[in-house]
């Protein structure tokens, strides 16, 4: 027999009950990225080099960063992150280091790595609740003399930061400025750490990291070019990319008197004349007040939009790591490569947000000639990069997988069976930048496959895949003997110096002489495969058809043949 206990509506009443975002989270660690030990730790090292490098960028400053690793207990493992940015000032750094959704990008239009301020709070959120520990967080500002030492937890009931010392203190570790972080996780060390860091080191080539493994190896990641890229400038919401509710919520804070000037102040690449035409087209008085316009006002502007042509968004909001730039970070890292090339696509618009998409393509055959007969059969390697960051998982459902499978690979030799990727020597790099990256989750693991990014990215890939079948039918030639010579460049100087210690002759004359000759050379071989290159018609007519007619074909770095 049951007893059925009948509950009322001020029953279940008592039972309701707010959630912190906090508590959310420790219960559903995963959406962050923390589902296993591995993970975890990758994650820790994740947040707190994006941040280091976000940090420095945006002050101006060339990153110096190092990140170590200790293991401490069978499973736990304490993570040491520390910058040269420009620090934070004592009021800021509880919240930031112990409040989750707290950070200063989310509400900016603007490339950079963190987005959500979810990152750095997050990892504190995950030590403790694997290890007790408290945070460590040193910081030293400019303007001040002391070092704030902070040790601190996060109240997840609250969402606010405990701290539970605090001290000024003289720390010279630091410099002139900087954060180093302090924290202990459960973890397990993976090989896949260093291949964070190094493809961080590629995509950011003006950084240089250095890394203590928990077994004590040290590795260097140099930087490759000395100055920062130019900075990404803030933009502001281009209408495109509106939606209702966002329109309305603007419209009612909005400051401006009219309706006109509202279009003009709050939005991109709307002008007077555009805001007038907007106006007109959605039959309503340019000079009526933002705040007035009801819902069917609103819809009448939505659609106004989808109807008159409006400027793209600025592009200056962008920061590519550049082809060449992008060229020399990948020959840094595959200095055995035979073959790299790097191009940068024109930005574009997905939802009224600028993006850019970089590609890369390496191909090393010696890479798997040394390896056994069974990678030969592996999938190429793809790095995945949004705004200079490395992403590692979820490729599967990651934009930029979709692109390369899209792609036809077996014109470039490569063999790839039905919708997956194709097999053979080579890495694709694909870099998306953007002021808004649509992640498929809160843990950045993977972009978001939208039709107009798969397709751009599938278009750089052709773009950079041109340049690498002419190097594949160039190089059982001269492009091989090319190479060589070119090698010997890299030695002039030495050869140069050893001439000069035996003839007694001027160094920096022989060293003249030697490049000279190199470079004959290389024109008289590069003169060769163009002569081979006219008797066959240049050009691959199959592979210019793929790409759009509008799309102006890059600058064609290594000449073209059959
Ligand atoms: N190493 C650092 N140096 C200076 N500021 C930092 C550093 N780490 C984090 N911050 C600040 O803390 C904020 C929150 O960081 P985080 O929780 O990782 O979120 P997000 O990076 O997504 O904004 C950042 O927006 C930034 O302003
Ligand atoms: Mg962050």
């Amino acid at each position: 027999v049951f007893i059925i206990v009948k509950k009322t509506a001020e029953d279940f009443a008592k039972e309701q009950k707010e959630i912190s975002v906090s508590e959310f989270f420790e219960k559903n660690k995963h959406l962050l990225g923390f589902d296993n030990p591995t993970k975890a730790l990758m994650m820790t090292v994740k947040e707190a080099v994006d941040n280091a490098l976000d940090a420095c960028q945006d002050a101006g400053i060339v990153p110096d960063i190092t990140v170590k690793i200790k293991q401490s207990g069978e499973d736990k493992y304490v993570v040491s992150v520390q910058d040269n940015g420009p620090g934070i000032v004592k009021e800021q750094i509880g919240r930031i280091f112990g409040k989750l959704l707290y950070g200063s990008k989310f509400h900016k239009l603007r490339q950079s790595r963190g987005q959500q301020g979810i990152g750095i709070s997050a990892v504190v959120l995950y030590s403790q609740l694997t290890t007790g520990n408290p945070a460590k967080v040193w910081s030293k500002v400019e303007s001040k003399k002391k070092t704030h030492y902070f040790e601190m937890h996060l109240n997840t009931m609250k969402n606010e930061p405990e701290v539970i010392k605090e001290e000024d203190i003289d720390y010279a570790v630091l410099g002139e400025s900087g954060i180093k972080i302090e924290i202990t996780v459960v973890g397990r060390y993976r090989k896949t750490i260093e291949d964070y860091l190094k493809q961080t080191s590629i995509a950011n080539p003006f950084a240089k990291i250095n890394f203590t493994s928990p077994d004590g190896t040290k590795i260097t990641y140099p930087r490759s070019i000395n100055e920062l890229p130019k900075e990404p400038k803030i933009m502001k919401p281009h209408p495109y990319g509106m939606e209702f509710g966002t329109l309305q919520r603007m419209l009612h804070n909005s400051s401006s008197r009219t309706l006109q000037s509202f279009m003009t102040n709050e939005f991109s690449s709307v002008g007077a004349q555009t805001a007038k035409e907007l106006c007109k087209v959605a039959k309503l008085d340019a000079n009526s007040k933002p705040e007035s316009l009801d819902r069917d006002a609103i819809e009448k502007v939505m659609n106004a939009v989808q109807k008159v042509k409006i400027q793209r968004p600025p592009l200056d909001c962008l920061s590519p790591i550049g082809e060449s730039e992008l060229e020399k970070s990948l020959r840094k890292e595959y200095p055995n490569a035979e073959f790299i090339t790097t191009i940068t696509r024109e930005p574009t618009v997905y939802r009224g947000f600028p993006f850019m998409i970089e590609a890369g393509i390496v191909y090393d055959e010696k890479d798997i000639e040394v390896d056994d007969e069974k990678k030969k059969g592996d999938a190429i390697d793809v790095l995945r990069i949004a705004n200079r960051v490395p992403l590692l998982y979820q490729s599967g459902a990651c934009a930029t997988i979709e692109a390369v499978k899209d792609v036809d690979w077996k014109r470039y030799g490569l063999s790839q069976s039905a919708n997956s990727l194709p097999t053979g020597p080579v890495k694709v790099v694909i870099h998306m930048c953007s002021v808004w990256v649509p992640f498929i989750s809160e843990s950045k693991e993977a972009i978001a496959p939208y039709p107009d990014i798969v397709k751009e990215m599938k278009l750089a890939i052709q773009d950079a895949g041109r340049n690498f079948s002419r190097f594949l039918s160039g190089r059982r030639r001269a492009g091989e003997q090319k190479r060589r010579v070119q090698i010997f460049e890299r030695y002039a100087n030495e050869v140069a110096n050893s001439i000069a210690g035996l003839t007694g002759k001027q160094e920096k004359e022989i060293e003249k002489k030697l490049l000279g000759m190199i470079k004959n050379r290389v024109k008289i071989i590069e003169k060769e495969i163009e002569e081979e290159n006219n008797k066959n018609g240049v050009n691959n007519e199959s592979n210019k058809e793929e790409t759009k007619k509008d799309e102006k074909p890059k600058q064609e770095k290594i000449k073209e043949k059959k």
